[in-house]
């Protein structure tokens, strides 16, 4: 029953105190988050993981590629747990490794390696936080960066004082969103489709590429529409509406602002009482936000529920199995990242943290 999942998780707490931490991403369930000793989007918890280093464990309430993240960013000796190994991620599957070796194999053969006179050499690689430890470890090895969507635009502006371009996965929309608010021109953001390697691809537009996008997007952010903004417009004509950069270009050009989870957060706090938001990102935040925000009207664009289903397979039952498990001195649901990857997926990460403002 919940009570007694209550009573199990709050025992293992109180029994592991600081030796344990539970960080919980702000699109998991109450349910969960009612544990979670730090709240946060992917690049915040990214850094209470690196923080904490007095924890022997980190719990992390969030998907696959976030747990990895905190392995990679932790001690040798804190062991990483995702309470559920099914919580992965459809974004970052849409890129793998061979798949993205093979791209940039048909990239050099294009370009060849030489800087140009400023010394930027031909691509740059970035890799959003949604995707494998394997690659961040081939943006490390590659001259290459992370970026989350909080920091997208910092990490492509790093990106283009040392590159003539881009190679940016998984996600699609956050590359041409971020791109297009720099000035890039839609023209010079050419889609490199794996399926149809180069020749397939339209050479002259990759020619005079800034941005290469990959195919990947975000199974809830895709269904935010352009016609849910004119509605919500339509009934609350002061309606200030707000999109996660994950979203499509044309709903991110229809919204008045595009920020990340935070970013969200932060405009919601600061904005007068009685403001009226419409707000396109994962359900369980926006409700969240309006709970926490009866001075405002704040409402998801999609009328019809859109949790992240992965983000969901985190239940407290899972939590309480492993913190059990804490107790009796197993580690279950370990997740590490080997060291082949992590060297290198460690310098992009650590690039990161280093081109933020
Ligand atoms: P942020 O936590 O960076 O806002 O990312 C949203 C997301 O899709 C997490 O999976
Ligand atoms: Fe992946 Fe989208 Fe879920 Fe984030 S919200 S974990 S990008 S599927």
């Amino acid at each position: 029953s919940a009570e007694e999942l209550d009573r199990r998780i709050r025992a293992a707490k109180a029994a592991l105190g600081d030796r344990l931490v539970i960080l919980g991403h702000f699109y998991q369930r109450d349910e969960v988050l009612a544990y979670a000793d730090y709240v946060g989007d992917s690049f915040q918890l990214a850094t209470a993981a690196r923080e904490r280093t007095d924890a022997e464990a980190i719990v992390f309430c969030g998907v696959h590629f976030m747990a990895e993240t905190a392995d990679l960013l932790s001690t040798a000796e804190q062991s990483v747990i995702l309470p559920n190994l099914a919580a992965g991620c459809s974004m970052a599957d849409m890129a793998n490794i061979d798949q993205v070796e093979e791209c940039w194999e048909q990239l050099t053969e294009l370009y060849g390696t030489e800087p140009d006179a400023s010394g930027r050499v031909p691509v740059i690689p970035v890799t959003y936080m949604n995707s494998s430890a394997a690659l961040k470890g081939f943006c490390g090895r590659n001259g290459g960066i992370v970026c989350t969507s909080s920091n997208a635009q910092t990490v492509l502006e790093w990106a283009f004082e040392r590159g003539q371009r881009v190679l940016f996965f998984p996600d699609q929309h956050l590359g041409r969103n971020t791109a297009k608010a720099m000035g890039v021109p839609l023209e010079q953001m050419p889609m490199w489709n794996p399926n149809k390697p180069l020749g397939g691809n339209d050479a002259t537009a990759l020619d005079d590429s800034r941005v290469i996008l990959w195919h990947g997007f975000c199974s809830v952010h895709k269904r935010f529409t352009i016609d849910q903004i004119a509605k919500a417009r339509a009934e609350y004509p002061s309606v200030r509406v707000i999109v996660h950069p994950e979203c499509p270009m044309p709903v991110v050009d229809a919204a008045d602002e595009a920020g990340s989870t935070d970013y969200i957060r932060k405009a919601i706090e600061a904005a007068p009482a009685g403001s009226t938001f419409a707000i396109g990102t994962e359900i369980n935040l926006v409700q969240r936000l309006a709970a926490e925000h009866p001075e405002h009207t704040i409402f998801c664009l999609d009328p019809v529920i859109c949790p992240c289903s992965t983000m969901y397979r985190i239940h407290p039952g899972y939590l309480a199995w492993v913190l059990d498990g804490l107790l009796e001195g197993q580690v279950l649901n370990q997740i590490t990242v080997s060291d082949d990857v992590a060297l290198p997926a460690r310098i992009a990460l650590e690039r990161m943290l280093a081109a933020r403002p």
